[in-house]
């Protein structure tokens, strides 16, 4: 279906977003901005990044001032990603709401369409839950629907959307393709990135509190080295005597997990996944490789981050025309 639309160069946009409850951002969150960079690159579209801080204040204890800032430092570790400022408009919804007569429209006409009983029955509410939290799937909902955005698509009802975005925001996107069609829009379409997981495994879970459960961008080239090699979970053998007979566990592996992401080399992957799996590689030398990789990706992303003004995200906040080139429009 993508293939498609590149051949045909159909406009579509992508929306994707980030719910603002903690400054510290670790590579597991920078994941679906990465792939979402990369889209955007390869189909050349106009993207919009929505920050949930009306979300994170519903559901943590925190302050709207505390998460409309959040949103805004978060912004700048995201811009450092390489968005194009001409293609991407970010918005908080705590400040976008408040001046798009277009966003609450939007938000109104969901909501007419969905139930208590369905809300409750796709997101677990119960009772006790505050009517914001029941409220809210339908705020980010709305972005789906290109009707949201007359400042960047002409009041154009009809532009499809690309959704990048881990597995467990789906329920929200499973909600707007029911009631797309009952309120003539476009279903959106999704794609989930990949399980990143925890540095101690992925039965475990990273956690933006624990600075061990994953590398973070602020990560010093110390840090980094020394989390790969105490915490990362290794699946090669117990001593050099059993790594050598029966090799190294790819499977469960962390390092060689996150090299999957971060590699861009594919071929030199395969080598080193051959060269584990055999025993003839070690899990120092295959550590060796992660560090590297990570030192050199953070260290980038830290220079990029620095430059990120706030005059700079304001730029990217201010909403207006994107620069797109639709042949069909
Ligand atoms: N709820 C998401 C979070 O907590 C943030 C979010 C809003 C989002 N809109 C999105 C994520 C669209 C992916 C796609 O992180």
């Amino acid at each position: 279906m993508i293939l498609n639309v590149y051949e045909q160069k159909k406009p579509f946009y992508l929306y994707t977003g980030r719910g603002p409850s903690s400054e510290a951002m670790h590579m597991g969150h920078l994941i679906p901005f990465i792939f979402t960079k990369w889209l955007q690159d390869t189909f050349d579209v106009p993207l919009v990044i929505q920050l949930t801080d009306d979300e994170k204040f519903l559901w943590k204890d925190l302050t709207l001032e505390q998460t409309n800032h959040l949103a805004f430092e978060n912004a700048k570790d995201i811009i450092a990603c390489g968005f194009d400022v001409e293609k991407t408009f970010i918005f908080s919804d705590l400040d976008f709401l408040t001046n798009s007569p277009a966003f609450y429209r939007t938000i109104c006409r969901i909501q007419k369409l969905v139930t208590y009983n369905q809300v409750k029955g796709i997101f677990g509410f119960t009772d006790s839950d505050s009517i914001g939290k029941i409220s809210f799937p339908a705020i980010q909902a709305a972005p789906s629907f290109s009707c949201m955005f007359p400042e960047i698509f002409n009041g154009r009802s009809d532009i499809p959307c690309l959704i990048p975005c881990a597995i467990d925001q789906d329920p929200y996107f499973r909600m707007t393709r029911d009631v797309a069609p009952r309120m003539g829009c476009l279903k959106p379409a999704l794609i989930h990135s990949t399980f990143f997981p925890a540095l101690q495994g992925a039965q475990t879970k990273m956690s933006a509190s624990d600075p061990n459960s994953s590398i973070f961008v602020t990560d010093t080239d110390e840090e980094i080295k020394d989390k790969i090699n105490k915490y990362a979970f290794s699946g090669g053998g117990a001593t050099v005597e059993e790594h050598k007979t029966k090799g190294g566990n790819c499977e469960v592996d962390v390092s060689y997990q996150y090299l999957t992401f971060f590699m861009e080399d594919d071929q030199r992957l395969e080598e080193i996944r051959m060269a584990y799996t055999s025993g003839e590689l070690m899990t120092g030398s295959l550590k060796k490789e992660l560090i590297d990789i990570l030192q050199k990706m953070v260290g980038e992303h830290r220079q990029r981050r620095e430059a990120v003004t706030d005059e700079v995200v304001r730029q990217f906040m201010k909403p207006r025309k994107l620069k797109y080139d639709y042949p069909a429009l």
